[in-house]
């Protein structure tokens, strides 16, 4: 079985293709050019996908040796994500549906994230303990199943990845923050300021807002209201903040872990490539003694990889779409409304 996988959320254009089970391609372009204007412009997004989408698919149909008529499912992201810019993939991945009479799955995009270590050799075992790390979401869920999915705690303000980009932007560091504030990290003492950790009435939910805030105090106070930053204190800055998240999430699994019985640890989401979040989660596993799945960099971030993968999950499970079914922005699926 060939299946096509689609990705248009945000910023990055994603074709994929999976061939009895194997990847044969995941092709990437990002639109960096959203960097000058420090964040995603929703409307340069849309057109960029628009210009990309064919000649994408067609270098990964080369790529992966396999003709367009070979296609045997598709699957598009159909939320959440930027209206305009989802509208590009799901309508593509429709019509490719309807001239190759292919049946076609549209798939939620942090399904995609949850499920992406299945994309690995070392795949993860139900039930596992799952925490979502993205520019938009921060969950931890038990998954079950293939179609359960339970949540234990979300942001109750922003999301990892969004305050990252956030404090990246207040230091004058490049967008996207992640990356940025992870190299600034690199260099400096995490030990060198000391951020506050939200305490949250519920068990399991995540604040990083009033964290954001603190910084930007922490900012003003030392360098003035035009946030005059010297240079060489960026490490120390950025390294204490990171600590600091790393911290707080740590804390919310080491609780799931303390109550709830799993047999994987799974870190998935764009912001799963932080080295700091990475290395807690090993060290937490070793800790808990459990098997550990983050995917690889390439499937961290928005790929159409784990589009492909999550949607012939749901096609074999016998899952049916049609294509005059689903809304694009808020996608009921019956096993997982909760986040959308
Ligand atoms: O999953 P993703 O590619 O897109 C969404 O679905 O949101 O996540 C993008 C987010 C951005 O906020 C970016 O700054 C963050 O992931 N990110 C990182 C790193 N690489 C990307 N955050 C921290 N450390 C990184 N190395
Ligand atoms: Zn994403």
């Amino acid at each position: 079985m060939n299946t096509l996988g689609i990705e248009t959320s945000c910023d990055e254009t994603s074709i994929a293709i999976i061939s009895d089970g194997e990847l044969r391609a995941n092709l990437i372009s990002s639109q960096d050019f959203h960097a000058k204007y420090g964040g995603v412009v929703p409307e340069l997004s849309s057109r960029a996908h628009l210009q990309i989408i064919q000649p994408l698919l067609r270098q990964a149909l080369d790529k992966s040796k396999i003709k367009l008529e070979e296609i045997d499912l598709i699957c598009s992201t159909a939320g959440p994500g930027l209206i305009g810019a989802l509208l590009v993939g799901l309508s593509f991945g429709k019509s490719l549906s309807y001239s190759l009479n292919k049946p076609f799955v549209p798939v939620n995009h942090i399904e995609g994230h949850i499920y992406s270590g299945f994309l690995m050799n070392e795949k993860p075992e139900y039930p596992y303990l799952c925490l979502v790390v993205s520019g938009g979401h921060t969950l931890l869920l038990i998954v079950k199943s293939e179609t359960e999915i339970i949540k234990l705690g979300s942001t109750i303000d922003d999301a990892v990845g969004e305050a990252f980009d956030k404090v990246a932007k207040m230091m004058g560091l490049p967008y996207p923050g992640g990356p940025s504030i992870q190299s600034a990290a690199e260099k400096g003492n995490d030990e060198s300021i000391k951020f506050p950790i939200a305490r949250l009435k519920t068990e399991f939910d995540f604040s990083f807002s009033g964290l954001k805030t603190s910084v930007l105090r922490y900012l003003q106070k030392n360098y003035g209201m035009e946030l005059k930053i010297k240079e060489a204190d960026i490490p120390n800055i950025a390294a204490s903040f990171q600590k600091t998240v790393v911290e707080s999430l740590k804390k919310n699994v080491e609780k799931a872990l303390d109550k709830y019985e799993v047999k994987t640890l799974s870190l998935v989401g764009g912001v799963a490539a932080n080295k700091a979040i990475r290395n807690m989660f090993d060290q937490t596993a070793k800790k808990y003694n459990k098997k550990i799945v983050i995917p690889d960099n390439e499937f961290c971030g928005d790929n159409a990889a784990m589009i492909a993968a999550r949607g012939e999950m749901l096609h074999n499970a016998g899952m049916k779409f049609s294509l005059e079914s689903n809304a694009f922005a808020r996608l009921k699926v019956d096993h997982f409304t909760e986040i959308l």
